[in-house]
């Protein structure tokens, strides 16, 4: 299969680029590098010969005409978007642009594309989503795929828009469509001003570790190498016009994943204290929604996939890549905003 990738420069799609790779597909890499971005992050693929890179803007219309009929894939893996929460609360027109706009741009230009090879019906364009566009959960109950959307952030707003604009596309158009949300993704590559590497980084800089609010808040943990695997099975056995959630089987208060990595630390990299002793708790972020659950029957029981490792398992994993890639982690501390509390201006 030829894939066609947006977004492949960051955490997750870096993770399907390289598992694509290294199923024997070929993979168009289109990203426009922002400073979400690293090209290290498939480093490991760049020279083989199933791989080629695009830089491009999803907002950039002829740009991605140019690519689809340059590249003719079998398929889409929408995954570029603006992906940060508080960075969302600060300036919420780029995640409209990039997620909304974008998104409308990729299935305009995918349709053509499709449209120009006679309507295939093999083609798919799999966007990829998030949780977040359920908006809360209580202190019980699941997400399905039929739960309504109710987002709470600028940032699942747009992915909330983006997610109804595919769905249209496969109404109206008859585009062969399939649909993943997903839960918090962690693992390798992960961009240093998400949680779980704030906590290794700053508790290993001997800096506070911040957790919003009272450390209450609980997501629902997905490995990120996981998650690229079910997103293939997705794209290549999902059936078409269906969405299908994505999660971890691996639900944890903020708190105590916090105080979990600490303690794998502890272990691995000892030092004259316990690392929890760095925790510090600050205000919580503006429209913090309280609990994400995924239910995951339908991925299960339709396509046989399920998370091949517990959190604990995960973590570990996660920690030993981030002292054994200082690199790679140092050389993305100096981009802007990263080190900085963001998202306080709600
Ligand atoms: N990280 C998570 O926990 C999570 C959870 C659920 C869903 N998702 C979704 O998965 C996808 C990938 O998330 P991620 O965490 O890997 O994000 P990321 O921020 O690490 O990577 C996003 C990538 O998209 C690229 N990009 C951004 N704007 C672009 C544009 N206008 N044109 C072309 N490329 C652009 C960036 O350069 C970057 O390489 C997103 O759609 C996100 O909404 C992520």
């Amino acid at each position: 299969m030829k894939i066609l990738v947006t977004g492949g420069a960051g955490f997750i799609g870096s993770a399907v680029v390289r598992r694509a790779v290294a199923d024997g597909h070929s993979v168009v890499n289109v990203d426009a590098l922002t400073y979400a971005a690293c090209l290290e992050n498939v480093a490991s693929v760049a020279a083989s010969p199933l791989y080629a890179f695009e830089q491009a803007d999803i907002r950039d219309r002829a740009a991605l005409d140019r690519i689809f009929e340059a590249h003719a894939p079998d398929a889409v893996m929408h995954l570029a978007a603006e992906s940060h929460v508080d960075r969302s609360i600060d300036a919420p027109g780029d995640f409209i642009e990039t997620n909304v706009t974008g998104t409308y741009n990729m299935l305009e230009a995918a349709r053509a594309h499709w449209v120009r090879q006679g309507k295939p019906e093999s083609f798919r364009f799999h966007h990829i989503s998030t949780d977040e566009v359920f908006g809360t959960l209580g202190e019980t109950g699941q997400f399905t795929e039929e739960t309504p959307y109710a987002p709470n952030s600028p940032y699942s707003a747009s992915k909330a828009a983006s997610d109804h604009l595919v769905r249209a596309w496969h109404e109206t158009y008859g585009l062969p469509i399939v649909m993943t949300n997903c839960s918090n993704n962690y693992g390798p590559f992960h961009f240093p001003e998400k949680l779980v590497p704030v906590v290794i980084l700053n508790a290993l800089s001997g800096k506070d570790i911040p957790v919003y609010g009272q450390g209450l808040n609980v997501r629902d943990w997905l490995y990120v190498e996981d998650h690229a695997e079910a997103l293939l099975k997705v794209v290549q056995e999902g059936a078409v016009g269906r969405s299908y959630n994505i999660g971890g089987e691996n639900e944890a208060k903020n708190i105590d994943l916090v105080q979990t990595i600490c303690r794998i630390l502890d272990d691995k990299r000892p030092s004259n204290h316990p690392y929890a002793e760095q925790i510090t708790y600050v205000s919580d972020r503006p429209g913090h929604d309280l609990r994400y659950a995924i239910d995951p029957s339908r991925i299960r029981e339709e396509l046989g996939w399920r998370p091949s490792v517990t959190l604990e398992e995960g973590l570990e994993k996660t920690v030993q890549w981030y002292l054994d890639n200082e690199e790679w982690w140092r050389a993305l501390q100096s981009r802007t905003g990263v080190g900085e509390r963001l998202g306080t201006k709600g």
